[in-house]
């Protein structure tokens, strides 16, 4: 459990929360793009990307919208939880981990700002060159815009959208230079339209972090499927009405999990036989292609059969 240091609104809508250990103890080392799940005093869980110092070992950072069509998580972190409250901390993980590179451009939507910001801080400290795409509804509703431009100058492009209109992806991803990987976080469209505009540029030059699931592709397979555990030896049928998770559960497995919708990366399991059918929004293209691990939250199978190490 972490105790709740400060609360503070960073934008309209929006309030950053510092947490520490009670006891002053140092937490767990965290990377760039990790997130943690906050097990909030209601009892419900959400995930949030850690957006403050990683060299600070005593504080996390989070941000967190209120958003008014969601569960009530965010409406509990704005209207009740206050300095001097414990909250439950699970993780940190890493999906969205920042990879090497001479050159970076960061695209944020909104909230999407937080798990570019250390990944901002590290390109600048490891001496790569960098630029920041960064929209928002309106500028008041933008979280650490006065930071990032205190600290960055011209390299941050505030965008607006009731000053600027929607982001000028062409005109920023039709021929960046040489090496420059794209990361991008922020809503749902956002990501499309930068998946599109990337659609071009070598492989594995684009890294996105979904906060809420993408639309699975393709139909869903019709038929039952087997899912055989490894370690234990036992087998469970998958039938079209229920998840690989639940039926693990149904074998006894214990799988750990979060947000069960594929977008946390807490059930990841690895696959040692047969073709998983990838319907998270976690596994960057390669690691899907690679088939040797599975969200059994939301994802199927294509094979007849899935063993997986459990
Ligand atoms: Fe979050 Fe499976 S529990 S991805």
């Amino acid at each position: 459990m972490l105790e709740v240091r400060s609360k503070e609104a960073v934008a309209d809508g929006v309030v950053s929360l510092a947490l520490g250990h009670p006891a002053g103890a140092r937490l767990p080392d965290w990377t760039p793009g990790s997130h943690i799940d906050l097990v909030l005093p209601d009892g419900t869980t959400r995930q949030y990307s850690l957006c403050g110092d990683r060299w600070d070992p005593y504080t996390y950072r989070v941000a967190v919208l209120r958003e008014p069509a969601g569960r009530g998580g965010s409406a509990y972190v704005h209207d009740r939880l206050v300095p001097g409250d414990m909250v439950g901390v699970g993780g940190p993980r890493n999906h969205f981990p920042l990879v090497p590179s001479d050159r970076y451009l960061f695209i944020a939507g909104g909230i999407g700002i937080t798990p570019l910001l250390p990944m901002i801080r590290q390109a600048g400290m490891a001496g790569a060159e960098w630029q920041l795409l960064y929209g928002g509804r309106s500028r008041s509703s933008m979280a650490f815009r006065d930071e990032l431009t205190r600290a960055h100058g011209d390299r941050v492009h505030l965008a607006p959208q009731d000053e600027c209109g929607l982001l000028d992806l062409t005109a920023w991803l039709s021929r960046p230079a040489a090496g420059t990987k794209v990361y991008c976080c922020g809503p749902g469209p956002l990501l499309a339209a930068v998946e599109a505009a990337c659609a071009g540029l070598p492989r594995h030059s684009l890294r996105t972090e979904r906060f809420t699931a993408k639309a699975g592709t393709g139909p869903v397979r019709g038929t039952p499927f087997e899912v055989e555990l490894r370690r234990s030896g036992r087998k469970v049928t998958v039938t079209p009405g229920i998840s690989v998770l639940q039926a693990l559960r149904q074998a006894g497995a214990d799988v750990l999990t979060s947000c069960e919708q594929g977008t946390c990366g807490t059930c990841l399991t690895p696959v040692v036989e047969g073709t998983p059918d990838h319907r998270d929004s976690v596994l960057a293209d390669h690691e899907r292609e690679a088939n040797d691990c599975m969200l059994p939250c939301v994802s199927r199978c294509r094979s007849d059969r899935l063993v997986l190490d459990l």
